[in-house]
């Protein structure tokens, strides 16, 4: 029901009780309960005495019919959740990894509270105004053949993004995607990849996907590096549509990535790398280096041309930063 009653705000516009309960079928009683649970999950909305309660803007959810509408490949998964509000998609779909170890899974959330991105920093999930979505994915062959997977999961949200009409979009490795945004190198989205079951064997893959839809002035404060969004590049398409496009090329990517791994995706990614030949520094946990970026091979790991000749990197817990960027 919390859904219902949200998607009837969504509208951004006033809605009494009476008429918010008439709609649900419900009693008034009922839908101030409703409320008080949406409160209690941060969910933001304003309640003015004599008009009734409303988002503090109009907003579209993701809905799993318009999705399906734009071509999400409901198929492919076992299940299909869209939460208003979940600590992390990633840990929801590491929790649900539990069962069946061929299960394919896909998560989305309207806001995380704990949004996780790499290197133990947070992930900034406002309430639906961006993409948060993780997919649950199984691989036969355990942690060896998942090298190059973050670069192949970031040139899959690249080709939904081209596809959607972003320009400038570019990958940084291992798995960011940037764009330029009037001038600077932005980030537009970030992939964090966790791993459960046997490393050695079967095991399930995460996928969590952050895709920045619209950032705004108090996000970017709370990031660490400059941010932006698909609306800030021009592109009007609906949220469900930036979905099912960007989750329709994951699950290819992950459908040929299972059989063939990195090596076939290996010359798409370098056209697409946005650090390429440029001057940058690795941080590693205890070190940085400082290097020329000249791309990658056909696992995906990156070379540096450093003082002591070419430098070969594994994307582990590694940060790549141009080197006049913090
Ligand atoms: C990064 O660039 O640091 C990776 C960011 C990954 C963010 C996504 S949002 C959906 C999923 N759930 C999380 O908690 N993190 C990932």
């Amino acid at each position: 029901m919390k859904q219902a009653l949200v998607a009837i705000l969504s509208d951004g516009q006033f809605h009494s009780g009476e008429e918010i309960g008439a709609a649900l079928g419900v009693s008034r009683a009922a839908v101030w309960k409703q409320l008080q649970k949406l409160e209690a999950m941060n969910i933001p909305f304003n309640s003015v005495k004599g008009k009734g309660y409303r988002l503090p803007e109009a907003v579209t959810l993701l809905d799993s019919n318009a999705l399906f509408e734009y071509g999400f490949p409901q198929d492919v998964f076992t299940s299909t959740d869209i939460a208003l509000s979940l600590d992390s998609t990633n840990n929801a779909m590491m929790q649900s990894a539990e069962g069946n170890i061929d299960e394919r899974k896909i998560c989305f959330a309207e806001m995380q509270t704990a949004g996780r991105g790499r290197r133990g920093r947070t992930w900034v999930s406002p309430f639906a105004q961006n993409l948060y979505f993780s997919v649950l994915w199984p691989f036969s062959q355990g942690i060896a053949a998942i090298q190059g997977l973050s670069l192949a999961v970031g040139l899959a949200v690249h080709r939904g993004l081209t596809e959607l009409g972003v320009k400038d979009a570019g990958l940084k490795w291992p798995n960011d995607i940037l764009a330029d945004h009037q001038g600077v190198k932005c980030k537009l989205g970030g992939i964090l990849i966790e791993l459960t079951g046997d490393v050695s064997d079967a095991c399930q893959v995460v996928v969590g996907v952050g895709l920045n839809l619209d950032v705004r002035i108090q996000d970017q404060a709370k990031i660490d590096q400059q941010a932006v969004g698909v609306k800030q590049l021009g592109v009007k398409a609906d949220r469900n549509k930036i979905a099912a496009t960007v989750v329709r090329h994951l699950v290819a990517v992950l459908e040929a990535f299972s059989l063939s791994g990195f090596a076939p995706l290996k010359d798409e990614w370098s056209r697409a790398d946005a650090y390429r030949g440029q001057e940058a520094r690795l941080i590693l946990p205890s070190s940085e280096i400082h290097g020329r970026c000249a791309g990658v091979n056909e696992k995906g790991e990156l070379a540096l041309e450093t003082e002591r000749g070419v430098q070969w990197f594994n994307a582990g817990e590694v940060s790549l930063r141009l080197n006049d960027a913090k």
